[in-house]
Formats: structure tokens, sequence, C-alpha cells
């Protein structure tokens, strides 16, 4: 099949998220398979280039703005230094700017991407099977492509699937963005919407051939008032085309084996060759040298899904029981302040260090005994599937693809720890139970080796994709 693959970030690229990283593995394994997968992001100034190979394809060219039949000239490039061809449209005023997100007009930004990757394809004559977007960036394909694009014999025949990462962001914006998209019949609004707005995230969802997610346990939550954000409705409508697919994890990229940011690298075999790992950790972030105590770690964006509110009010009480937690993250301003603090005020027992840091990351993988990630809500998560990998033990709440993913060691089979209410008192009693296991090294190795064994490659779930394209195709062509 030919694919493209729309999406706003891509590993190795540029990476906000774990959507970066996903638009890695996924169209990787695709190719692995024999599909003809490519990969379409903007060429952010942050970008660099020449590491890249990035170079111009074609004769820079116009994409239509508005209804007046105006253009912008834009230049496309493309790189293969990564096995997927992964073309990128350049536009210095939309894209020349330091960050990926977070800028007022986004959504425009975004709106802007589509028409621009619409353009391309008919400027290069690819004509893709199926048009793959992700996330509300790309919502405004799928309805350009089910109105605008309606009776155009190019476009007809592309089917679409698009995929959901989090319902938290939806892109919304007022309506005048459609005629800036260049769309000039009248447009209904969907009921999720109010009055003079389009939300992107749904136009994604009401008009792709096939909608899925990136767990199966998230395709059910996202239907409820408590995980869909709002448009629980909307997505009741199209239940018969909302599938769950779990995300896969790298696992050349990510290996114990041959991981180069680890001091010493291990398999299942030689997992005590973890604790030279735990003692740089320890080391690298200013706590005390010991390996009997044991070492927490929380890598991620520091924003409210990922439930930090939890671990700051718990602080207290859970630097009591003994234990060193090591914090590495970015995000929201309040949270960094936070976690900054706690150095100071739990010496030798917390390290932080807010920015991302991928060496460090994997240290910490690869020797912290526990990996938190109390989540309010994921829809899949990477980390967990890393730590376990890195026989790191997830501590999580059973949402979305960390309840896909972990089991708790209640069972016989279990690879975690799984506390399910958002209170501090549920996540201090999972932590006392993690001492109790951790007290007894033969049960606790048995755990590890356990999660080390869990199978989260790409294979299976890119195997998912292909079916989930060809039904797409054949909703899409009765
Ligand atoms: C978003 C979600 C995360 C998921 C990732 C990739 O970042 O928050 O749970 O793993 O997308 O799908």
């Amino acid at each position: 099949m030919r694919i493209l693959y729309v999406v706003a970030e891509a590993v190795p690229f540029i990476k906000v998220g774990g959507l970066a990283d996903v638009a890695y593995g996924l169209p990787r394994a695709l190719r692995a398979m024999g599909h003809d997968v490519r990969v379409i992001l903007p060429r952010y100034r942050a970008i660099n280039g020449s590491a890249y190979g990035l170079r111009s394809l074609c004769p820079p060219f116009p994409v239509p703005v508005g209804l007046t039949g105006e253009t912008r000239v834009v230049e496309a490039q493309i790189s293969e230094a990564h096995g997927v061809p992964t073309y990128f449209i350049w536009d210095e005023y939309y894209f020349g700017r330091d960050r990926v997100y977070g800028y007022p007009d986004d959504p425009q930004r975004f709106v802007f991407f589509c028409r621009a990757v619409l353009s391309f394809i008919r400027h290069i004559d690819w004509q893709p099977d199926i048009l793959h977007g992700n996330d509300w960036h790309t919502g405004f394909l799928f309805l350009w492509l089910a109105t605008a694009g309606r009776w155009d014999r190019f476009y007809r025949p592309i089917a679409t699937v698009f995929t959901i990462h989090n319902m938290a962001y939806q892109g919304i914006t007022g309506d005048a963005l459609l005629a800036f998209g260049g769309i000039h019949e009248h447009v209904e609004r969907l009921e999720v919407e109010p009055p003079g707005h389009v939300n992107w995230l749904a136009r994604g969802i009401a008009h792709a051939d096939a909608v899925n997610t990136v767990s199966p346990r998230y395709a059910q939550e996202i239907l409820t008032s408590e995980f869909g954000f709002g448009l629980e409705p909307l997505l009741q409508c199209r239940v018969d085309r909302l599938f769950g697919i779990l995300n896969g994890l790298d696992y050349e990229a990510w290996d114990p084996q041959s991981d180069p940011a680890l001091v010493a690298r291990f398999d299942v075999e030689t997992l005590e060759r973890r604790a030279e790992n735990k003692r740089a950790a320890q080391q690298a972030f200013g706590l005390s040298i010991c390996e009997e105590i044991p070492l927490l770690a929380f890598i991620g964006r520091l924003i409210e899904q990922k439930g930090v509110d939890l671990l700051l009010e718990a602080a207290e009480l859970m630097f009591a029981r003994g234990v060193q937690v090591i914090i590495l993250g970015e995000g929201m301003p309040d949270y960094e302040m936070a976690f900054a603090e706690w150095p100071a005020r739990f010496p030798g027992q917390a390290g932080v260090q807010i920015g991302f840091d991928e060496n460090l990351a994997r240290l910490l993988y690869g020797g912290a005994d526990v990996f938190l990630m109390p989540s309010k809500f994921e829809p899949c998560g990477l980390g967990q599937m890393i730590a376990m990998r890195y026989g790191a033990l997830p501590l999580v709440r059973p949402v979305g693809g960390l309840a896909d993913t972990v089991r708790d060691v209640a069972r016989e089979d279990g690879t975690g720890f799984v506390f399910t209410p958002f209170t501090q008192e549920a996540f201090l009693a999972a932590l006392n139970r993690v001492l109790d296991f951790f007290r007894n090294p033969t049960a606790w190795r048995a755990i590890q080796r356990r999660a080390m064994a869990q199978d989260f490659s790409w294979a299976a779930s890119a195997r998912a994709y292909e079916d989930l394209y060809r039904q797409a195709i054949a909703w899409h062509n009765p």
C-alpha cells in the first residue's frame, strides 16, 4: 500500500512528546512489511537540516489560501537518512519559529500545513492509497477531502485513517479558518462544536474512514465523559469506526544490552549489573550512594496528565519512607518550580533536573528500581514499556495504555504495581507494597525478569494498522 503518514513531529528530526516516537516506529515497521510509507511534517526552524541530509525536492510550488485565488509559495524538502522517505513543508512565516507548538495561531499554522500537504502530493503526482493523519493538527485534511476535494479525481480515491494520541488537545478555533483553507461550501456545524467555531480533533473523528487511538483501553475510555473531554457524544456516533491499537516500542533503539548511555549494559541474565547504573544515577543527581535504598524515577513531561500533582502532594510522606526519587523532565512552570525545591527540602533523597536529557533518561531506566507513572489518563505511554524492558518496575494507575501493558504483582504474572484511586492514600499504599517486595530480592528479581520478557515491539501493532488500512479502503470504496 502507498501510505502518507502526516504528523506534526517525528523522531529523529523533532520531538515534543510520544507522538514523535510513534511517527518514527510505525512507519519503519510498515516499511519493513513492504509498504510504501512516506512521512510528511513541517520543516521547523529547530530541525537541523545538515544533520539529516535535508535537500530540496522540487521547485517551490504554490499553495492556495483563502477563496480569492491567492497562493503562498512553499518549499518541499526530503530526507532519506532514516530509512523512511520523509518530506518537509517549509514556510518561513508559519514554521520559522523556535518552538513546535504554543503559538496563538497554531490552528492556522496547521491548516496551512495540511493545505500544503494536499497541494504537494498532487504536485509530485504521488497518489496514496491511505492518508494517515495524527492528532488535531491534521484534522483539516479530513474535512477538506470530505468537502472541497470530494469531486476531484486525484483525491477522491484516497482512503483516510485518523489516529488520536490525546483527547486533551483539540485545536478549537474560529470558523474563518474554513475559508482560509479554501473550503467554500457550507459546512454543517458538528454538535460538539461551539457556534462559530471549528474543532479540528472532532473533524478528524467525524470525517475519517477509520479512527483509532493508541491503546484498546483508551479507545473504551474516551467514550465516557471522564476521558472524552467533551467529544464522547461524537465518538459514540462513530463507535463502529473506532479502534484501539497499542503503540509499540523500538526494540533496537531501546536495548539494555547495547545502550551506550548505560554505565553497565545488561540483560535478563545479568541483572546484578544494574547496580552500577544505579550508583551512577545516584551520583549524577547528588543522592546518597547506596544499593539498599529504593530508587524511584519519574521521566516525562511535567503536566497534569502525568499525575505529578500526586507526587508533589505526597512528597513529605513519600520521602519519610526513606526512598530516593529522581525527577527528569520539563513542562508547566508551576510544576517545574515546585520540583526544583525538592533537593533542598529532601537532601540526599531527591534529585531533580528540569529539561530533557536522553542519556540521563536511559541511565535512569537502566538503574532505577521503580519507574513512576501515576498518570490521570494515559492514551498509551511509552515510558512504562521502556522501563519494563530495562528492568525498572512501573508504578502506575490502570488507565489507557498503562492498563493494557502493566499487570499488578498481586497476579502471578505481575510486572509492576498498580493503584486505582487518584489519591495520596492509594499512592502511598502502593508505595508500601513496593517496599515490601523490595525487601525480598528474590521476589523482586522474578518480577524484573517477567517485566523484561514482555514483548511490546512494533511488529504486532504494525500488522493491526495494516488491517485497519485495508478496512478503511473497503469502507471508502464500497
Ligand atoms: C501522547 C499521549 C501518550 C502516547 C503518545 C503517543 O503523547 O499522551 O500517552 O503514548 O501520545 O501515542
